[in-house]
């Protein structure tokens, strides 16, 4: 038992101190050429583990994203903490956002602890060879030209809609409609960011699937979304780039 003990500890610290000279010192250099190779700028601290950056991203500092795809343009300010999310492009994340992911069984059974449903060993020890409970809602899905404000909880298994707002602060307990502004604990929607046709048309046109040429071309109708959306209707749907 002793030896079991004094093994796990010399193996978790070997990993610690492994970990830790990767991420310090190695991953340094990785951040270099991620940057380099999507055009991105991702801060000191900041950490991507088995994701997609699909380009011009931002990561503030100390912003970790694991199992995650961000969109091109989007970015996610200092603090972020994102597992197994999806976000589209050009979508803006405020400072100190985080993803909640977990759950507990809360109804029959007699034990919540990790030990009961999880082989893993999560916090140290297990008393279960098979994983006997689903302990996650699933990913997280946010749109593209969302605007999430500053020091929001978006709990697992959540869809954020496409040009949606959650004001700062919030916990995303549901989902969130499309173009919709929404505050609070839990996030309740204020109000929509247009009328009802308007917010139609804008997901049929998905300007942010139209590639940076589009966007340039048409940059000034970017100013007033009616604008833009006549390039709808004079069929001028360029492809994506
Ligand atoms: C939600 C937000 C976008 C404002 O939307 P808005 O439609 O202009 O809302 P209003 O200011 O008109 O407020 C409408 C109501 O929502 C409330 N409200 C606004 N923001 C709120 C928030 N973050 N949390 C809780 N309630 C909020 C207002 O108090 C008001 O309540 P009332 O009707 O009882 O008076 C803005 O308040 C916000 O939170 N922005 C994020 C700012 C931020 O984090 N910046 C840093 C990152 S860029």
């Amino acid at each position: 038992m002793k030896d079991i003990l004094c093994n796990d500890l010399l193996k978790r610290k070997l990993e610690e101190l492994l970990g830790g000279f990767y991420r310090k010192y190695v991953y340094y250099f990785v951040r270099i050429s991620l940057e380099k190779k999507t055009g991105s700028i991702l801060k000191s601290g900041s950490y991507v583990k088995d994701s997609v950056l699909e380009g011009k991203n931002y990561l503030g500092k100390n912003t970790v994203l694991k199992n995650c795809r961000l969109g091109f343009g989007s970015y996610v300010n200092n603090n972020g903490d994102f597992t197994d999310t999806e976000i589209g492009r050009y979508t803006s994340i405020g400072a100190n956002v985080s993803c909640v992911i977990g759950t507990h069984p809360l109804n029959t059974r007699a034990a919540m602890h990790p030990a009961f449903t999880n082989p893993e060993k999560l916090f140290g020890y297990s008393y279960v060879k098979e994983k006997n409970f689903r302990d996650t809602e699933g990913h997280i899905e946010i749109g593209s030209d969302v605007w999430i404000g500053n020091n929001v909880l978006i709990m697992d298994g959540v869809k954020i809609g496409d040009g949606a707002v959650v004001g700062a602060g919030a916990l995303v307990t549901k989902d969130i409609e499309p173009y919709s502004i929404n505050a609070g604990i839990p996030a309740r929607k204020i109000r929509y960011r247009f009328d009802g046709e308007t917010i139609k048309e804008l997901l049929r046109l998905r300007w942010w699937d139209r590639g940076e040429v589009w966007i340039k071309k048409h940059i000034d109708e970017f100013t007033d979304a009616k604008e833009l959306l006549k390039t709808l209707d004079k069929g001028s749907g360029e492809p994506a780039e």
